[in-house]
């Protein structure tokens, strides 16, 4: 390890990052057709792909999607920069360490309620990639179908690069902000805060404190996209203006640089001579995201009745049947119940789809709270058709609650909802922190049923 490296992970390091991370500059919006370039003049004016791009840079264009796809659901973006992409040795397999891809195989299918709580806290100088947990998923990587999940739990910041050929990857910060530095330029996300990289980009982790952990959806299918709004009209929900894209910043690194490469469920490796994130100037929407789910515009009811969860969808992966999610992206954040007549916590509940909930911050309001409980970190499994919703104290509380205004502003859970049933990894189906008798939070919901006659 050089010295650098070593400087790398230091409290010195670390505030330089923050310094960095808080004065970052942002392109706004989601799904636009964004240009930014780090030097006057290094973005060609006109064409994509001059006799001579501009600075001695090459161009390179990053494909997202099929070159015929509609116009609606192409995405491509054009880099230029110091060294093309095909200038690499090749890779190798290394290890995936607890990394794993659909299919997922290894498990029987499980259809009980299942909970866990945090990760327990990684060994001494785990960086993102290592620190990545996979609990389970659906689909199949060589398809393009499906989505997994992972946690994260880090205390190093990445000194190599990582790209993900099979999806793209929704990161949800749970604890310690984060510093995304890819071959667009910076995000900054802090808990609270999601960031969005596109499928093949390359990036690297630095961390803002001395821990990171939280939540990753590695999504297999279509790219993540905002919802369409129907009766609601043209705005709420997740605002697009309210997406931060990064504006160009590069590397220009001469030296050994470990570049890792996830593809079709593996991880390879390559030493390069240079840094790959050495991007001068770029334009296209195949770009990367951070997104403050606190300003997600929240619409309910203002009449009666809980309205179904779909009304909290920040982001979806369509698939080709109309209404039909590879992978919704939800969020419950904090809000007014004001439904007369209602039972206002989330409904009793056997859905097609399968719900996977992690909680960023505070309590969520169908789950008592505290140790043993539905904590931040932690996470629950609620498969294809399984019966879940308010545990008994939640359900014997809201059935007798006085019905006046009430704000929910302690707490920010979240869903990554799938059409497809999640298949555990041995790893998640066999963890110490699988919490054991999640069944009994229902126990106990006594029979109150009063025939008339
Ligand atoms: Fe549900």
């Amino acid at each position: 390890m050089s010295d650098g490296a070593t400087a790398r992970g230091s409290a010195t390091e670390r505030e330089e990052a923050r310094k960095i991370a808080e004065g970052l500059e942002h392109l706004s919006g989601f799904g636009n057709e964004h240009s930014s370039e780090a030097v006057p003049g290094a973005l060609p004016v006109g064409r994509n792909s001059p006799q001579r791009a501009p600075l001695g840079l090459y161009a390179e264009q990053l494909s997202g999607s099929a070159f015929t796809e509609p116009r609606a659901e192409n995405r491509r973006s054009w880099l230029y920069r110091i060294r093309p992409s095909a200038a690499h040795p090749p890779f190798t397999r290394t290890g995936n360490g607890a990394l794993r891809s659909a299919p997922f195989t290894q498990t029987v299918p499980d259809p009980n309620r299942l909970r866990w709580n945090p990760l327990p806290d990684p060994d001494e100088g785990t960086d993102f990639l290592a620190g990545l947990w996979t609990l389970g998923g659906n689909g199949d990587v060589t398809q393009r179908s499906g989505m997994a999940v992972h946690l994260y739990h880090a205390n190093a910041s990445m000194r190599r690069v990582f790209s993900d050929a099979d999806g793209e990857l929704l990161i949800v910060p749970e604890r310690g902000g984060l510093l995304l530095r890819t071959e667009f330029g910076m995000l900054h996300v802090e808990p609270g805060h999601i960031a969005l990289i596109p499928r093949g980009v390359r990036f690297r982790v630095e961390l803002l404190e001395e821990t990171a952990r939280g939540y990753v959806c590695e999504n297999y299918g279509a790219p993540f996209r905002l919802p369409d709004l129907g009766p609601i009209g043209a705005n709420g929900l997740a605002n697009a203006r309210d997406f931060r894209a990064p504006v160009a910043a590069y590397e220009d690194v001469e030296g050994p640089v470990e570049v890792v490469n996830k593809f079709c469920g593996n991880l390879w490796a390559a030493t390069y001579d240079h840094s790959p994130l050495d991007v001068v100037a770029w334009h296209g929407n195949h770009v990367p995201y951070a997104y403050d789910l606190r300003r997600f515009n929240v619409m309910g009811t203002i009449s009666y009745d809980h309205p179904d969860p779909s009304i909290f969808t920040v982001l979806t992966s369509p698939s080709d049947t109309p209404g039909l999610a590879g992978v919704d992206f939800v969020v419950f954040a904090p809000r007014w119940l004001v439904g007369e007549d209602t039972f206002r916590p989330p409904y009793f509940h056997r859905n097609v789809m399968s719900e996977y909930m992690g909680l960023i911050e505070g309590a969520y309001d169908a789950k008592t709270a505290g140790k043993g409980g539905f904590v931040p970190g932690g996470g629950s499994l609620h498969n294809m058709m399984s019966a879940h919703g308010p545990d008994r104290e939640t359900f014997d509380r809201a059935s007798a609650a006085e019905l006046r205004p009430q704000k929910i502003d302690d707490g920010l859970a979240f869903m990554f909802e799938t059409r497809w049933p999640v298949s555990l990894t041995p790893q998640a189906a066999r963890a110490e922190h699988l919490q054991q008798g999640y069944d009994d939070v229902w126990r106990g919901l006594e029979r109150h049923f009063r025939s008339l006659h």
